[in-house]
């Protein structure tokens, strides 16, 4: 839960914290990340490359773009496949120093591609507090090893609700974020409080970390864009290493 909204403002922080980000979509079912970002034009066709629209510092390239909602839903996995290769390969990304992509919900057959097309992709784990944390863990820990993608955090979104009088409200239980990072043996990067300005801006296309950088969401964003950064990638990859 919260997922794309995990997505799109860390995207925003990191691109407010000066790393260049770019976003795909890969939510085929439910792509809502364009207008989250507030982007409603298309990308732009450059020669061969398609040049991904750019909002509050954030390149995006979204099924979204190419169908309508009927349309994806009757999508089967080769045709996913092909496009969502033709999203990493025809696309203008540049040298992104983050390229998040935004999974639909489960284990299907887009992250499948995404693990074929992207080997060295890492994976965030975005859970609330409440869940039951061992389902979750193993459920993550099989996909992960299933894709051969290394976890490397996981964001507790919902952690709190902050009343008028000051106090936080843990609305939606407590401990699931730690306890799930302990039993995948990773860190618990962040915790999100709940904010109904989150869920307005969500429609309004404005992320709450731009809208809002110094509230209490905004600073929780971008307090995980630092620890995602401090992070540094997961495996290092020596050009002299490879062969050919
Ligand atoms: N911390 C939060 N506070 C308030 N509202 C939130 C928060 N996180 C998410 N929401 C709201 O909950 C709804 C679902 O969030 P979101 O679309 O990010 O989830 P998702 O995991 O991507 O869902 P899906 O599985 O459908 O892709 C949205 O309306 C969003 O605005
Ligand atoms: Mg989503």
């Amino acid at each position: 839960m919260g997922k794309s909204t995990v997505t799109v403002n860390l995207a925003v922080a990191l691109a407010r914290q000066g790393a260049s980000v770019a976003i795909l979509d890969a939510d085929v079912y439910g792509f809502s990340v364009p207008s989250m970002l507030g982007i409603d034009r298309p990308p732009v066709l450059l020669g061969d490359l398609l040049v991904p629209p750019v909002a509050h510092g954030v390149r995006c390239i979204s099924m979204g773009f190419f169908v309508d909602d009927d349309q994806a839903v009757m999508w089967r996995g080769p045709m996913l496949h092909k496009a969502l290769e033709q999203f990493l390969v025809d696309v203008h990304w540049g040298k992104p120093d983050f390229l998040m992509l935004d999974l639909p919900p489960g284990t299907g057959d887009v992250a499948m591609s995404i693990a074929q097309f992207v080997p060295r992709a890492e994976v965030l784990v975005v859970t609330t507090p409440q869940v039951a944390a061992e389902r979750v863990a193993q459920r993550a820990a099989v996909l992960a090893r299933q894709l051969r993608l290394p976890v490397r955090g996981v964001v507790e979104n919902q952690s709190w609700f902050t009343g008028d009088d000051g106090k936080r409200y843990e609305l939606f239980g407590h401990g699931g974020g730690e306890t799930l990072a302990k039993s995948l043996g990773v860190a618990l990067l962040g915790q999100i409080p709940f904010l109904t300005t989150l869920r307005q801006a969500g429609d309004s296309g404005v992320p709450v970390a731009v809208s809002d950088p110094e509230g209490e969401a905004g600073r929780a964003f971008a307090s995980l864009a630092e620890r995602v950064v401090a992070l540094g990638p997961g495996r290092v990859y020596r050009s002299e290493l490879s062969i050919g």
